[in-house]
């Protein structure tokens, strides 16, 4: 069974992307709901979750574990492998490598949480892949609460996504960087805004292919999904449809 965990729904996201890429294998998604957001969470306490979940799903026999959260990712993926030497362990960063090669004008923008923009390994990521551009970090604290409570057509949302994202595309940007997995299911509302200015940049589909690569044996399953939440696991299966996801209610096990 391959492990998929988040802070909450986001990582649902990353989950369609997976179901998809390896339709037979069996999933155990986990939703740390009784924690979310990490965003506004410090290094050691996302660490102490991540360390949790792993645990967790790694006694419940998950082989392989996917890190369907960038803030997760950014603040303890090491600590992940270092506690599980021989389980393999996919992260998830955001797509600034794919963003900087692709942008026309030079300038690109990745839409973080607080936690992520100031991690070292979102730093280190920029220095590594974006030399030749310029990026505009940008955190957008309350987003994935919005996700989290389904709020996705709340005016006030609506009002500081256009609030943030304007003055970004006036700077030049013509890549838009989605680096939390809650802001996926925001895409349709970023697309009103953003038009034909900029492209959005979703990994999803790259994490897939490389859990893809590492997943051997565990391709070939039932097709089964597994919800847990550390609160209201009820609530994960009711948000399926509302988030367009209805399709993978039918592999509930
Ligand atoms: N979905 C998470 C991410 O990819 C974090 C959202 C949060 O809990 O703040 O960064």
């Amino acid at each position: 069974m391959i492990g998929v965990f988040d802070s909450g729904l986001g990582g649902l996201s990353v989950l369609a992307a997976l179901v998809e890429a390896l339709p037979q294998a069996d999933f155990a998604y986990y939703a740390d709901t009784a924690h979310v957001p990490y965003g506004n969470k410090s290094e050691t306490q996302i660490q102490c979750r991540v360390l949790a979940i792993g645990d967790y799903l790694a006694k419940h026999g998950c082989s392989l574990l996917v890190v369907a959260c960038n803030t997760a990712t950014a603040a303890a993926v090491q600590a992940l492998r270092a506690a599980h030497p021989g389980l393999p362990v996919v992260g998830i960063e955001p797509g600034i490598k794919p963003a900087a090669q692709d942008s026309m004008s030079g300038r690109i923008a990745v839409l973080v949480t607080e936690a992520t923009a100031n991690s070292q390994r979102l730093q280190h990521l920029i220095r590594d892949h974006a030399g030749q551009v310029e990026v505009f970090v940008e955190p957008c604290p309350g987003w994935a609460t919005h996700v989290e409570m389904l709020q996705l057509d709340d005016p006030a949302l609506a009002t500081d996504v256009r609030a943030r994202i304007e003055p970004l595309l006036e700077q030049g940007v013509d890549r838009i960087v989605l680096g939390c997995t809650h802001y996926s299911f925001l895409a349709p509302l970023l697309r009103e805004v953003v038009g034909t200015r900029a492209q959005l940049v979703d990994v999803a589909a790259a994490v897939a292919r490389q859990t893809q690569r590492l997943a051997g044996r565990l391709a070939q399953g039932g097709g089964r999904l597994q919800l847990h939440a550390s609160a209201h696991p009820e609530r994960l299966r009711a948000a399926l449809p509302r988030l367009h996801l209805g399709r993978l209610a039918s592999r509930i096990a």
